[in-house]
């Protein structure tokens, strides 16, 4: 049997997914509530029990005797028993979030391709990290060193933490992670970290322009989107050298493919006339300027190298956008 849960302060109303918690079926209807460890020992996800009943599907530490009997209720473990109505508070903003520095275990590592790979973190299983689609984390190593790194994976997907590290020569996380890294090891990181993220109470069409390893915030914030079932128009723009730096290029494919509201276009500045590259050419921001006039109306996520999260700005804000709708988080290399 399923049941309503109705948020008091909006009155909007969600399912209870089949023996899912308050705090799942809230994520999965795109509502942003806090949460912590999501085991029932740290309180983050407490909220109140207005109406309805509940109960815990493991044994709950993280709320007193006191708060249970003023109608508090852990919602990581709280599984309804009725239509219920709750007061929560919604997270919307990084400043919601509480930055944390966490221990992680490496599960996997993919390589993507020559000079990219793909991470996979897990959490010790009583903490989950809480973050916005795009934000990045800050890896801590040895003496004090930190090199940040965005989070790949949405954050309704928060199992295990997806990063993409480029191969960068004398780099010296990616030196380590290409050669030395093991499956298994333990790291550090704090975050999450940056204001990169989806704004999810816009109407605006939405650009999306990465370059290199800028594509992986872009991926969180697009299967954040689709998630949520935002048919906003999302075009993605991927500049990269040559064809084998695009990644991921057929799960951006499949985006498009799968979804009318999502266009892609891949965009290579460097191609001789050996490549048998059909697709756009040159720099990646003059092929948006190429095909789309006015700008004006849209919203601009942009991240990847300095050079070219800056000629987005420039141009775009020429072309009559105002700079207050680029959101944009540049990968500068860090040198100490
Ligand atoms: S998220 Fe920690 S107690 Fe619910």
């Amino acid at each position: 049997m399923s049941y309503k849960i109705t948020i008091d302060s909006s009155k909007e109303s969600f399912p209870a997914g089949n023996n899912e918690t308050i705090l799942e079926s809230a994520l999965k209807n795109g509502h942003s509530f806090p949460y912590g460890c999501r085991n029932g020992a740290c309180g983050s996800c407490k909220g109140k029990l207005i109406k309805g009943n509940i109960h815990y599907q493991n044994e709950v530490t993280g709320i007193s005797e006191q708060e249970s009997e003023d109608g508090y209720a852990l919602f990581c473990q709280a599984i309804p028993e009725s239509d219920v109505i709750i007061e929560a508070k919604e997270i919307d903003r990084v400043g919601d979030i509480s930055i944390r520095k966490l221990p992680c275990r490496v599960t996997e590592i993919e390589k993507l391709n020559h000079d990219v790979i793909r991470l996979y973190l897990k959490l010790p299983s009583s903490e989950r990290l809480q973050f916005l689609a795009g934000q990045y984390i800050d890896l801590l190593l040895r003496e004090g060193k930190k090199r940040s790194f965005s989070l790949a994976n949405a954050p309704h997907n928060d199992d295990t933490l997806e990063l993409h590290i480029r191969h960068y020569k004398g780099g010296l996380f990616s030196e380590y992670a290409f050669h030395e890294l093991k499956e298994s090891t333990l790291l550090r990181f704090e975050g999450p970290l940056g204001t990169f993220f989806l704004r999810e109470d816009s109407d605006r069409p939405i650009i999306m322009v990465a370059g290199g390893t800028g594509f992986a915030p872009i991926k969180g914030i697009i299967e954040h989107a689709l998630h949520l079932g935002d048919q906003r128009q999302i075009h993605f723009y991927w500049g990269a050298r040559k064809e084998e730096d695009l990644y991921l290029n057929q799960l951006a494919q499949t985006w498009a493919d799968e979804h009318d509201h999502i266009l892609y276009t891949p965009v290579l500045s460097e191609t001789d006339k050996a490549d048998e590259w059909q697709g756009r050419t040159g720099f990646v921001h003059n092929a948006i300027l190429e095909d789309i006039e006015d700008l004006s109306t849209y919203e601009v996520y942009t991240c990847g190298p300095p050079p070219m999260v800056h000629a987005v700005l420039d141009s775009f804000v020429e072309r009559g956008l105002s700079a207050e709708y680029i959101y944009s988080d540049s990968f500068e290399f860090a040198t100490s």
